[in-house]
């Protein structure tokens, strides 16, 4: 029943890359890298990619050939006691695509309203009045949102089509259709950003590095969980996406392709949306401080207002943005919902069909929470505490399991006997001390932070409710899962060796 391969190796790199790209490369890196330093923040994001985001990555690749399971199944054959942060990243999978689909809707929306210029000249207003229509506090949750439901059942139809149709057929055709255009649609977004009056302002003001922010450990936390983000690592998704892969493929290289695409893209998208704001800036006279931004804002109010700015082709302009964001989106939610099938489909032995109509309808009806007046903001603090502290801690835990309680070496090696060069003991030392020690300072850190002051000025009572709750809620999650009983009698350890 499981033995689903990809078709070629350009299949698997593009559909990595592909659940790598996302919202998180074209309009949360520009923003966090510009908070945190500009150009001097590339030093911080350097060292957590080659340092973390690489190691990390060749080690899930490497377990996830080698397990050739989803995660769960594949953690519990490496040791009985594990499985269960297995189901810990599949259930953190969970939290992040109910509020990820809805994110890939609001620019579907934004697509069709680029047609016509809907948002009018009050961009910010159209935002949060007229489409969210944002209530007053996290605790009014205000009605649900009926124009929003439409574009999150496109994505939701979308998802289940792809995943439905099989590995092959389905993911490994969609990416390959999709990246290359994805690519090829923001090389001219960024051609066009690059030729506008005020584009080497933006680019100047995104690079001049300022360094006091190299030496604030919230720096550091925001390149880690950059990295952590981007890349989809400790989300269980590179492995459950390399125990497709046949048993003699490469692992290091593609690790170093899929790590240096993604970042490749996300330089590409921060000179991008910079240059852009450059010309922005030219324009209104106002300054780039002023105009940067955070998080939604950036793509759903800065934008709009350029792109009303534009000297011509300006709905063309829109629809193409828009339209990158919903691509980029929607190969990575196909990626997120994987992982999910697949661990179900391990535990309960069932066909892919039946565990991709159970999975999505769950994860669908869930996502509606966020179609609701409240939705924004409860998507920012379940944002906000699932990465910073689910994927994060889930991500150390798993460093030091196979750092500490495992033969990191065999792993090394078994890799480097089916790669295309192999990688000496600086990888070991990566994953042993550098990653982890980092990874405790700054959870630690970032603790201290929390309860210092609220995030975002939140009231404590919803942070702890839905932002701490959520994070615990995917720990519980996970125990429910580990605990219940395997229902195919090959899984997971008589398969050991058998595929
Ligand atoms: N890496 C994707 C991005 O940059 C998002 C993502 C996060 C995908 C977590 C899968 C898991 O947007």
């Amino acid at each position: 029943m499981k033995n689903e391969q990809w078709g070629n190796r350009t299949g698997f790199i593009l559909a990595a890359v592909g659940s790598a790209i996302g919202l998180g490369n074209i309009w949360r890196f520009p923003y966090v890298a510009y908070e945190n330093g500009g150009g001097a923040f590339l030093i911080p994001y350097l060292f957590a990619l080659l340092t973390a985001g690489i190691p990390i990555l060749i080690l899930e690749f490497g377990l996830g050939k080698k397990g050739g399971g989803s995660a769960p199944s594949t953690f519990r054959r490496l040791n009985k006691n594990w499985e269960w942060l297995g189901w810990w990243q599949v259930a953190i999978s969970f939290v992040i695509i109910t509020y990820y689909s809805v994110i890939i809707s609001w620019a579907m929306s934004y697509t069709k309203f680029s047609f016509q210029l809907e948002w009018g000249n009050e961009p910010k207003e159209f935002l949060f009045v007229n489409y969210l229509h944002l209530t007053e506090s996290v605790w009014s949750i205000g009605g649900l949102q009926t124009h929003i439901l439409w574009p999150l059942l496109i994505t939701w139809v979308f998802v289940f089509f792809t995943l439905y149709s099989g590995l092959r057929s389905g993911i490994e055709r969609v990416t390959k259709f999709a990246m290359p255009l994805l690519i090829v649609l923001f090389l001219i977004i960024t051609f066009r950003g690059l030729t506008l009056d005020g584009a080497i302002i933006g680019i100047n003001h995104f690079f001049t590095p300022d360094w006091s922010k190299v030496w604030n450990y919230k720096t550091w936390m925001a390149a880690y969980g950059q990295i952590f983000f981007s890349l989809s690592i400790a989300y269980a998704i590179m492995i459950t996406y390399a125990s497709y892969l046949p048993k003699k493929s490469d692992v290091n290289n593609n690790a170093f392709i899929t790590a240096f695409g993604n970042s490749g893209f996300e330089l590409l998208a921060g000179i991008t949306v910079f240059s852009i704001l450059g010309f922005m800036a030219l324009q209104s006279n106002v300054d780039i401080n002023d105009l940067a931004a955070g998080g939604v804002g950036l793509a759903f109010v800065v934008f709009p207002t350029i792109i009303n700015t534009l000297p011509a082709l300006n709905q063309l302009f829109g629809v193409l943005f828009f339209g990158t964001l919903v691509l980029a989106g929607l190969t990575s939610a196909i990626s997120i919902l994987e992982v999910i099938v697949a661990a179900i489909r391990d535990k309960f032995n069932l066909q892919r069909r039946t565990a991709v109509i159970w999975v999505t309808i769950i994860c669908a009806s869930s996502s509606i929470t966020y179609a609701t007046g409240a939705g924004l903001y409860l998507l920012d603090i379940i944002d906000h505490f699932v990465n910073s502290y689910g994927v994060v801690l889930a991500g150390l835990v798993q460093v030091i399991i196979f750092g500490w309680f495992y033969r990191l070496k065999t792993i090394r090696e078994e890799n480097n006997s089916t790669s295309d060069f192999a990688i000496g003991p600086w990888w070991d030392i990566m994953i042993k001390y550098i990653t982890p020690i980092m990874l405790l300072f700054i959870t630690i850190q970032n603790l201290i932070g929390e309860f210092k002051a609220p995030y975002e000025g939140y009231p404590v009572s919803a942070l702890v409710t839905f932002g701490a709750g959520s994070a615990i809620l995917a720990v519980i999650i996970g125990l429910i899962f580990t605990s219940l009983k395997w229902r195919d009698p090959n899984q997971p350890e008589k398969k050991r060796g058998a595929s």
